[in-house]
């Protein structure tokens, strides 16, 4: 009853941002998304029947309490499902450096998903795991798979078409992102309860949720028609429009620092210059920047120097959840 299975992070160009069932954490827009290479979590699981609680390490070391409770509350989703009430050593390494404030939660829940399940034997097609990665991150439905790929809100009470859906895969396009890291502590207000205090106390989130099916459209067809400079504009105005909103929130939800301000200004001048890329930034400081295929490095350089970066990482477009041998 042991497994272990490997998945890479993402970066929503259009964002999720808000829940509309918190039990079973569905989301209350759609979001896409880009599957990366560079940034990958390896989970393994193992059912033992010594153990008198789930166990939880971390890169190396036994998980906080709090850590430990969220993916003891996930395994708990899949023992009602197999029918089994055995506890589980969970052993998860992040293949990027640690503690470079990068959220982990999509790669890691995505992971623990397939090699939880196929540890107890539940033979789950990839959109089964999708839902299943879902009850543990929104992000991480999405993690399920490689290239572009689309999370569905869905309507349905009991969750069954809140799951992601792969739109191209990692060869379609290779585009690459640049990871700039401003920061590497870790997020003081993480997503879920971001979202949370934006849903209840932001005027413009009822704007944003009536907005959303528009954005999305606008994003499959820039995906669709591989037009860069318009998926690019997308993804600048999906990340500008969710900090808009979460900063109206009250007390308002300010994830940037100045350094994070002063990177969205040289992706533009650079991008005024000749330079076609393309920013955004998640719950937290650091910056993303959208690269046309192969041109990864060669922002890296432009960007290298820029005082308060700690590290800039580059990614090309990843693979979704694989489980590896033991
Ligand atoms: C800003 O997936 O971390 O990165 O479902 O509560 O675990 P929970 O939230 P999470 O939120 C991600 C928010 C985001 C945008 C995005 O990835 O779409």
């Amino acid at each position: 009853m042991k497994s272990t299975a490997k998945a890479h992070a993402n970066i929503a160009l259009c964002k999720y941002w808000g829940k509309r069932d918190s039990r079973l954490n569905l989301p209350a827009v759609g979001s896409i998304s880009m599957t990366l290479q560079a940034l990958s979590t390896q989970t393994a699981v193992d059912f033992r029947d010594d153990l008198p609680a789930d166990r939880l390490i971390l890169n190396g070391k036994p998980a906080s309490e709090r850590a430990c409770r969220r993916v003891s509350d996930f395994l708990d989703v899949l023992r009602r499902e197999a029918g089994v009430k055995l506890h589980a050593q969970v052993d998860s390494r992040n293949e990027f450096p640690t503690g470079a404030g990068l959220a982990s939660s999509a790669s890691s829940f995505a992971a623990l998903s397939a090699a939880a399940a196929h540890a107890l034997g539940l033979n789950y097609p990839k959109p089964r795991l999708s839902q299943l990665a879902r009850r543990g991150s929104g992000s991480a439905a999405r993690s399920i798979f490689g290239g572009f790929v689309e999370m569905q809100a869905g309507q349905s009470p009991s969750g069954e078409d809140a799951l992601a859906v792969q739109l191209y895969d990692e060869h379609y396009w290779p585009l690459e992102m640049v990871i700039l890291i401003t920061d590497p502590a870790r997020k003081k207000i993480g997503s879920t309860e971001g979202m949370n205090l934006t849903a209840e106390t932001s005027p413009y989130y009822r704007a944003w949720i009536d907005s959303s099916g528009k954005d999305l459209a606008e994003v499959r067809q820039a995906l669709a028609q591989k037009d860069f400079e318009k998926l690019g504009e997308l993804t600048e105005f999906s990340c500008l429009k969710m900090h808009a909103l979460a900063l109206a929130a009250r007390p308002g939800l300010l994830y940037w620092n100045g350094t994070t301000v002063q990177l969205l200004h040289e992706v533009r001048r650079l991008r005024a210059a000749g330079l076609l890329i393309f920013f955004t930034v998640d719950a937290g400081p650091q910056v993303k920047v959208l690269c046309l295929p192969g041109e990864g490095q060669k922002v890296k350089a432009r960007l290298t120097g820029m005082p308060g970066v700690h590290d800039i990482l580059v990614s090309t477009i990843g693979p979704g959840v694989t489980l590896v041998d033991d």
